[in-house]
């Protein structure tokens, strides 16, 4: 008789004085020095998000807890925007009845507020993107009291597809994203900046010439293992390009939203403390388990994410289904992570 195959997973977080020496902390200051935290609305909400959901998380991640633990910034993802005026000031839909109000009520929670758009003319869903008001958008922005921006590249294609040669079709990608960068700066309001192109043309080099101070590595997480192993793990080799202030961005947590199991989360939240990953959120606060809330407060994995030092950890050996990862820390030791991916019959 067959027995059932149950595959094993497990990524086992430990902090381990290795004896290296300590080394000179990273001092800079400025804006991510460490990882962003906070919460993101696309994981869950996708195009649900709305003023009443994005208060609501506000208020959860002070009641939970998350707030006293790190979190801070309450990003919205893409589907707030709405037509431009007259005078081609971009305006929030209907869903958003007035940016400015909530900026100032998550302000009033001790967070902060971000917000979402496109180089292109459109975003990824469809709405509308900043391609022409890059100033126009970054001073509405500043005036609504925004500290976030996520800037998806998706309608930009269209445009570097009448590039003649790859290259040219790069420097176009890599101008809108310092466009934007310089809009952002000429506010005088600091606002994070976070690139998303998915990875490509090799981001994490030529990110911090364009002000990026985090860039997504990968296309999409889902809620799923597989997806956030291949993600999380596929991220070896890239430790050497983040630090404070530009780290990479393997996407936005799935923790809480049902589709992995308890140690597949942890297994998630832990592989990307070693990853000194933006923890951001992606499920819904006000309605989390107690399990959650322990999982993304837990504090000796945020402190692994947090660390002063802004050392990526990367992966250090691979031999079949186990592979080892470590990260060095300010005060000298290194935070090692053991993961098994094998298959046992029971
Ligand atoms: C995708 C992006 C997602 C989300 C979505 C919104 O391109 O990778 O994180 O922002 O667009 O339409």
């Amino acid at each position: 008789m067959n027995a059932p195959m149950m595959r094993l997973h497990y990524f086992v977080l430990a902090i381990a004085c290795l004896g290296i020496g300590p080394h000179v902390l990273a001092q800079q200051g400025g804006l991510a020095a460490r990882p962003p935290m906070g919460w993101n609305s696309w994981n869950h909400f996708r195009n649900k998000v709305d003023d009443a959901a994005v208060r609501a998380q506000a208020e959860a991640m002070v009641s939970s807890g998350m707030r006293d633990a790190g979190y801070t910034y309450i990003n919205i993802d893409d589907t707030w925007e709405g037509d431009r005026d007259a005078n081609g000031n971009i305006q929030a839909n209907s869903k958003f009845p007035d940016m400015k109000a909530l900026a100032d009520f998550v302000h009033s929670k001790g967070l902060k507020l971000g917000i979402y758009s496109s180089p292109g003319p459109k975003t990824c869903a469809k709405f509308e993107g900043s391609y022409g008001h890059e100033l126009q958008d970054a001073k509405t922005y500043a005036a609504w009291g925004i500290d976030y921006l996520k800037y998806d590249l998706c309608g930009l294609r269209d445009q570097m597809k009448t590039a003649a040669t790859p290259e040219a079709a790069h420097q176009i990608m890599v101008d809108a994203y310092k466009k934007m960068d310089d809009a952002l700066r000429s506010t005088g309001r600091p606002i994070v900046y976070s690139l998303c192109q998915y990875g490509n043309d090799a981001v994490w080099e030529w990110g911090p010439s364009v002000g990026g101070n985090l860039w997504r590595t990968t296309g999409d997480i889902s809620d799923k293992y597989t997806s956030m192993a291949d993600i999380g793990f596929g991220q070896a080799g890239l430790a050497r390009f983040a630090g404070p202030g530009h780290w990479n961005d393997p996407d936005m947590l799935e923790v809480g939203n049902g589709g992995m199991n308890a140690d597949e989360y942890r297994t998630h939240m832990s592989l990307w403390a070693i990853l000194a990953a933006p923890l951001l959120a992606g499920n819904d606060l006000s309605t989390m388990t107690p399990e959650t809330i322990a999982l993304l407060t837990n504090r000796d994995v945020i402190a692994v994410d947090q660390d002063a030092a802004g050392r990526e950890g990367d992966r250090v050996s691979a031999e079949g289904p186990i592979e080892v990862w470590a990260r060095p820390l300010a005060d000298g030791s290194r935070a090692v992570g053991i993961s098994s991916t094998g298959t046992n019959s029971h």
